[in-house]
């Protein structure tokens, strides 16, 4: 099974035309769950049965079937084609009695699901209940909504039947469909709710697609590394990654699977698949090599065929082209070990493979490679083979040592502990570890350094702090722990101020607590008033790891610091908020004049920025002061929020 994205909410409220454009622009299938119940209907009306018995009888012999293309999805209720038809006024008016009856859902549940099943890559589905009951498990959940009025317009534009009184008809079903006892329509506790009132419909798109995005859920293009033996592939890679990490060269004799890693460049991340090397005639152990080259070419998006330059071009890879170009994928060609500028004018005579111009690098030295890579990320799709992630949350556990960091992480994973992370397709980190608590599933981020550091307490500091580092800029939230029975220390505070200026959402937990007794507590609280009272915002839970007392604390912690880390405030309703603000307090005068606050907006989520703009300097105090404001009216508990004030000139 693939990506599954659930887009719920009213009707009208722009589902249809935002799931299809996402399911298309990512390559993946479409289900219209309306359409369903929609056919159902149609049957039934067709055949002037009342009865959910009835129905489901006449389903067995006219099975309703969904054609899940995006760019054309049908609707097909036994041989014939309705997609048109239950998109009448006589369907429209019975639908809802029959997506009522909970026989009829149940029945379409397994028809839905079946389809989602079968979606290999990933699919979006709208409805009303995907994200609460027919797809549970969807690594993102949309509740798309607007005002009755916006949803009335649209629907009115898209209907020819003038019959309808378009507004009453969504007002009932709305109310049906949310007072129904059995899968009404409710917004499911983990859902992005997405307000499409003020927005188009690019706007919506863009807005799922960056969640999309956010959350690592596009799968990322693989581009695959081919060539025959010892023409450098593997120290290539090496040059990609900055590190000696891919396999050095082909050993003789040894069998070499498909090896990825992840790589960025320009801001792009992609797959890099390195891979053993090809021969045409492979004989003993080269013929498991080549037969993985060329599943290696079958998965990758776009193909990098390596030749050594200082041998040139042999009757094998001749061959190779031939099959590389049967794939009819983009080909780019990599003159290797042209290690200076004679080496370069030999090379030209690759020009002859009939694969355009040879990149010329020296992958030994880096000569070139920053040109191949620039031309490589322009090859590449917007959205690749490899499986999106599986869209948990990455948490990065963090603290000094000896606060108790392992101990918290088997209190959390208890028996539920795992260690599978094989999904196919993607570079995985062996060292992030999936746990499931409170309900949901988490990617703790390099658990192996946590478990370095607990038996290795005179790690150096430099060290830690780079490892701490590394896992916050993969994490989306932090738990850092603290020993609440020993005094809050320099370390301590640094790490706080790592997650801060990292930007991302935070939870404290206070660890030890069973040995906190009353004289400490009292001690406690001065240090939390004194030190942490620039994280005010950071939520603190306390716990007994060593217990698991108060360990169900930290998934509802986690969850709430996430929602507001990607927390979104409509433009309306920060500048009504802005301007009872400046209203009441405007800005300090400075040299005599009184500077203007024009307006603000939120520039970005994760964590939630906000560029305020106006017409001159405003003071430090005021912005903190706007900020501090801000929390208090629309919240944020567990993230950073950053305030930038704009100046602009007067239009
Ligand atoms: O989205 P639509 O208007 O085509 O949906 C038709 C009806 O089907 C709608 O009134 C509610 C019902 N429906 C449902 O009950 N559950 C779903 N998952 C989808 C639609």
């Amino acid at each position: 099974m693939g990506v599954v994205v659930a887009i719920d909410g009213p009707s009208g409220a722009g589902k249809s035309s935002t799931s299809k454009a996402i399911a298309i622009r990512a390559g993946w299938n479409y289900l219209d769950t309306g359409a369903l119940y929609r056919a159902v209907t149609w049957l039934a009306l067709e055949n002037k049965i009342q009865e959910s018995a009835q129905i489901i009888l006449a389903l067995k012999n006219s099975p309703i079937r969904f054609e899940s293309d995006p760019e054309n999805p049908e609707v097909f209720v036994g041989e014939e084609q309705v997609t048109h038809s239950i998109r009448g006024s006589s369907v429209t008016e019975n639908v809802s009695r029959i997506s009522a009856m909970p026989e009829i859902r149940k029945e379409l549940l397994k028809l839905q699901r079946g389809i989602i099943d079968k979606a290999h890559r990933g699919i979006v589905v709208e409805g009303r209940d995907i994200a609460t009951v027919v797809a549970p498990d969807a690594a993102l959940k949309i509740f798309l909504t607007a005002d009755l009025d916006s949803r009335t317009v649209r629907r009115e534009s898209e209907t020819d039947d003038k019959e309808i009184d378009v507004r009453a008809s969504l007002d009932s079903r709305d109310l049906i469909d949310s007072t129904r006892q059995f899968s009404p329509l409710v917004i499911a506790r983990d859902a992005v709710e997405i307000d499409s009132t003020y927005l188009d419909l690019n706007e919506t798109i863009d807005r799922v697609w960056e969640l999309l995005r956010e959350r690592s859920l596009l799968g990322l293009p693989i581009l695959a590394i081919i060539g025959r033996p010892n023409v450098g592939k593997s120290t290539l890679i090496n040059r990609f990654l900055g590190r000696r990490e891919a396999i050095v060269e082909d050993i003789p004799g040894v069998t070499r699977d498909r090896v990825q890693y992840e790589c960025e460049w320009g801001g792009r991340r992609f797959i890099v698949m390195d891979t053993g090397g090809w021969q045409a005639k492979p004989d003993g152990i080269s013929i498991q090599v080549s037969a993985a080259a060329e599943v290696a070419m079958e998965q990758a998006d776009v193909l990098a065929f390596v030749v050594d330059a200082q041998v040139g071009a042999l009757d094998e890879d001749e061959i190779l082209v031939q099959r590389l170009r049967k794939t009819k994928k983009p080909l780019i060609l990599i003159a290797n070990k042209v290690d200076g500028e004679p080496e370069e004018s030999d090379a030209h005579g690759l020009w002859s493979l009939g694969l355009g111009e040879p990149y010329f690098v020296s992958a030994l030295h880096g000569r070139g490679s920053g040109d191949l890579l620039d031309h490589i990320v322009r090859e590449l799709p917007e959205v690749g083979r490899a499986a999106g992630t599986d869209g948990f949350r990455k948490v990065a556990l963090i603290g000094r040592p000896n606060v108790g960091k392992s101990s918290l992480l088997n209190a959390l994973a208890g028996e539920n502990r795992s260690l599978v992370d094989d999904l196919a397709g993607t570079t995985r980190d062996p060292v992030d570890e999936l746990i499931e608590f409170g309900g949901s599933t988490w990617r703790f981020i390099d658990t192996a350094g946590l478990k370095k550091r607990a038996n290795q307490a005179s790690g150096t500091d430099y060290y830690a702090s780079l490892r701490t580092q590394s896992a916050l800029e993969r994490a989306e939230v932090a738990v850092v722990v603290l020993d609440a029975s020993e005094p809050i220390t320099e370390q301590d505070l640094r790490v706080i101020t790592m997650v801060e200026e990292a930007g991302k959402a935070m939870v404290i937990v206070m660890n030890k607590w069973d040995l906190v007794d009353e004289d400490r507590r009292d001690q406690l609280d001065k240090e939390i008033d004194r030190h942490l009272d620039q994280v005010e915002w950071a939520q603190r839970v306390n716990v007994a790891a060593k217990t698991g007392w108060h360990r169900d604390r930290l998934a509802p912690a986690l969850r709430s610091a996430l929602d507001s880390w990607e927390r979104r405030v409509p433009t309306a309703t920060l500048n009504s908020f802005l301007g009872a603000l400046i209203g009441a307090t405007p800005p300090p005068v400075r040299g005599g004049k009184q500077p203007k606050i024009y307006y603000a907006t939120q520039a970005g989520i994760a964590p939630p920025k906000f560029v305020v703009f106006s017409n001159g300097w405003i003071e430090a105090s005021y912005r903190r002061f706007i900020e501090r404001r801000l929390r208090e009216e629309f919240g944020f508990p567990g993230t950073p929020v950053h305030v930038a004030i704009r100046v602009k000139e007067r239009e």
